[in-house]
């Protein structure tokens, strides 16, 4: 008998990519998605641990849901929950001993894990922990083919992070760094395009620290592997993220002016303009650092649009080292970007020091995201008059509409019909917003 399943996802593209496998490793269970959880015999939450009182949240979450299995009990069925991610992994003894009512918890690390971790809360009527990091990779176990993907796909070919940001809990949730071997990668994204997608985005924690096995012997980096993926017919675009700037190395730089689907856009978090900020974070690079990786980014690739993340209110961070960040940010101009207050992660460096008072914070977040803002409507507005090509990838939310990316990852929207969607055409903006583009097919049509 068909069983349903619902999982909700928090937080980064990595998790969207975590929660598409575990449906993949339960579709052979008889699990088929449902858009809502009430009634569902497997409910997972794929949690998030980045930002603050994300343990408080999955509680609140898990109340709900308790009451939906308790209401199914009641008809003498069982709703299996199950809690996975960053939140699992940081707080499952936590989770184990307030929410006795959670069949399951486990890590990042272990979900390929699910099918057994399942097979146990049946026999042993839940209570399963598992936040171990196996030895065994993850990606060896996971099935292959699965759920179809949409015109746009991720593809996860790095994990963990062994750079210990002093605020950031990824290191401790997702592990040490890892790359996937580059022939199972190239597998995955033939896959991909094989099922219908134009687009892949690689995903990882740090992903331009990239060093698998490559298909030849050698060691390769991200520039080697997006070299190969660029060679699978009908995979029209290329991204990657998340980039840390120490990583952008001259192959990579290189890749950026030799590889015609890699899209000019990339999202190379910097998160403050000043060096005593910067060191106190274990960056390992100084702002002017960053000021030129972008100009060599700028040279291979004239049009490149950047996005970053920024942390205000770092512990330590005067009001002369935000000056630093907002000068930086007006110097580069961002196409998009992130901005957060910092936030104490328990068990991470940061969290012990002084911290910045909290009306200082929110004055300087303000004051950082009216120049991002400015920035981002300055950059979408240059687009109107011009054409570009759009992949569209959805109807839009008007009858006669169809939504797709530019190059530079703006929404577009624009008046066709949905035979375009899976399709590049060349679209003539006409109105930008802060958020997206609007526009109408250049009469040319199809691009591609
Ligand atoms: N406080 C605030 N922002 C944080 N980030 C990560 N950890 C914290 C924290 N403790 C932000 C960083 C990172 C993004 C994913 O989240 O800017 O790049
Ligand atoms: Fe976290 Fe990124 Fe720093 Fe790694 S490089 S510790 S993932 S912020």
């Amino acid at each position: 008998m068909q069983k349903r399943l619902f999982i909700k996802t928090y937080g980064c593209q990595m998790n969207v990519y975590d929660s598409a496998r575990m449906a993949d490793l339960v579709a052979p269970l008889g699990y088929a998605p449902s858009d809502t959880p009430a009634g569902a015999d497997l409910v997972i939450l794929n949690t998030c641990h980045i930002r603050e009182k994300a343990a408080e949240k999955v509680f609140s979450e898990l109340g709900g849901i308790r009451r939906l299995k308790e209401a199914k009990a009641k008809r003498g069925e069982r709703m299996l929950i199950a809690v996975a991610g960053c939140v699992a992994q940081a707080e499952g003894d936590e989770i184990v001993r307030r929410a006795p009512f959670v069949d399951m918890v486990f890590g990042p690390q272990a979900y390929h894990r699910l099918p057994e971790l399942l097979a146990r809360a049946a026999r042993e009527g839940g209570g399963v922990l598992d936040t171990s990091f196996p030895a065994e990779p993850k990606f060896d176990h996971l099935p292959a083919g699965g759920t179809a993907p949409g015109v746009t796909a991720f593809l996860s070919v790095q994990e963990g992070c062994d750079k210990f940001c002093t605020f950031c809990v990824v290191p401790y949730t997702r592990g040490a760094e890892f790359s996937r071997p580059a022939a199972q990668v190239i597998a995955e994204g033939e896959r991909l395009v094989a099922g219908g997608a134009r687009e892949i985005t690689l995903l990882g924690q740090n992903i331009n620290a990239y060093h698998g096995a490559g298909t030849d012997g050698r060691e390769w980096g991200l520039a080697d592997l997006l070299r190969a993926l660029a060679r699978i017919p009908r995979l029209d675009r290329l991204r990657y993220t998340t980039s840390h700037p120490r990583d952008m190395d001259e192959p990579l730089i290189a890749a950026h002016r030799d590889i015609e689907q890699l899209m000019p856009f990339l999202h190379l978090p910097v998160q403050s303009g000043s060096d005593r900020v910067l060191a106190a974070m274990n960056r390992r690079h100084r702002a002017d650092d960053y000021r030129r990786t972008v100009e060599r980014l700028r040279r291979a690739r004239a049009d490149l649009a950047l996005s970053s993340d920024f942390i205000v209110g770092f512990p330590g961070e005067s009001e002369l080292d935000f000056r630093a960040t907002l000068d930086l940010v007006s110097e580069i101009g961002f196409a998009q970007a992130f901005s957060f207050k910092y936030s104490a992660r328990p068990g991470t460096p940061a969290a012990a020091e002084q911290q910045v008072p909290e009306a200082a914070k929110g004055a300087r977040l303000a004051e950082l995201q009216a120049l991002l803002q400015r920035q981002q409507r300055a950059f979408n507005a240059a687009a109107v008059g011009t054409t570009m090509p759009v992949l569209f990838e959805r109807p839009g939310r008007h009858d006669g509409q169809v939504v797709g990316r530019s190059p530079y990852l703006q929404a577009v929207h624009a008046d066709a019909a949905p035979a375009l969607i899976g399709q590049i055409a060349n679209v003539r903006i006409a109105a930008a917003g802060a958020n997206s583009l609007a526009g109408a097919l250049n009469e040319a049509g199809a691009a591609a």
